[in-house]
């Protein structure tokens, strides 16, 4: 866990917004259908916020809690989405208290984690979450270029790049991981990533949509 803090705070401290400015498409999606959602959805959790890019896509239509690793991510989350409220602590342990959700936007956190951990993400998600309410993920698909680059971990999980590994889903291991639960909507899209210094990179995301 301390390695992946560090991980994350050396590039929240090197790269300032890592991702740019600009929300991923993801959220507005989520955005629309938290909107039309038959359950009026008035609070949404974030888990693994970073710099608030995506809370700040919700946050002037709900209330919005944010769970960051990072420290250095959340001084930068406060000054760019000051609607949003950002806890520090990890998604693994507990991660609002006692406070429940009427919906949970989770963007590219779920495949940095090994199969154990990504159950234990999911079971603390629904902990937090309402009767009814809806959680929308996104991670790697098995589809991305960087499937089966690196050392192999488990099945699906690789270390593809230095000091870094993820998990890469195919729609069957996705739906599997949210047995149980209703599923709404999956799907794939492309994402481009815009760094800092304008290098960009396509990354190929799975998201599903589930009630509980
Ligand atoms: C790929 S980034 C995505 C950031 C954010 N969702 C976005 O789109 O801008 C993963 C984020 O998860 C955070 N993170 C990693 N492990 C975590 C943990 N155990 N608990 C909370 N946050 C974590 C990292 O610090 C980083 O901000």
């Amino acid at each position: 866990m301390s390695n992946l803090s560090t991980y994350w705070d050396d590039r929240f401290s090197n790269e300032g917004m890592i991702w740019g400015e600009a929300p991923s498409k993801t959220a507005y999606h989520a955005l629309e259908l938290f909107q039309n959602s038959k359950h009026t959805i008035r609070t949404v959790l974030v888990p693994g916020s970073g710099y608030g890019r995506n809370t700040k896509a919700l946050s002037s239509f709900f209330r919005v809690d944010g769970i960051e690793l990072s420290t250095d991510a959340i001084s930068m989350a406060i000054k760019w989405d000051p609607k949003s409220q950002f806890i520090q602590g990890s998604v693994l342990e507990q991660l609002a208290g006692d406070k429940k959700y009427d919906a949970i936007y989770c963007y590219d956190v779920l495949h940095l984690f090994l199969q154990e951990d990504r159950q234990r993400l999911i079971h603390n998600c629904i902990q937090q979450l309402n009767e009814e309410g809806l959680m929308y993920f996104t991670c790697f698909s098995d589809e991305d270029r960087n499937n089966g680059v690196g050392g192999k971990l488990e099945e699906g999980t690789f270390g593809y790049v230095e000091g870094k590994y993820a998990h890469f889903f195919t729609e069957e291991d996705l739906i599997e991981h949210f047995e149980g639960l209703q599923v709404i909507e999956t799907g794939t899209t492309c994402e481009t990533l815009t760094y800092n210094d304008n290098r960009s990179k396509e990354y190929l995301l799975r998201y599903i949509v589930v009630k509980r």
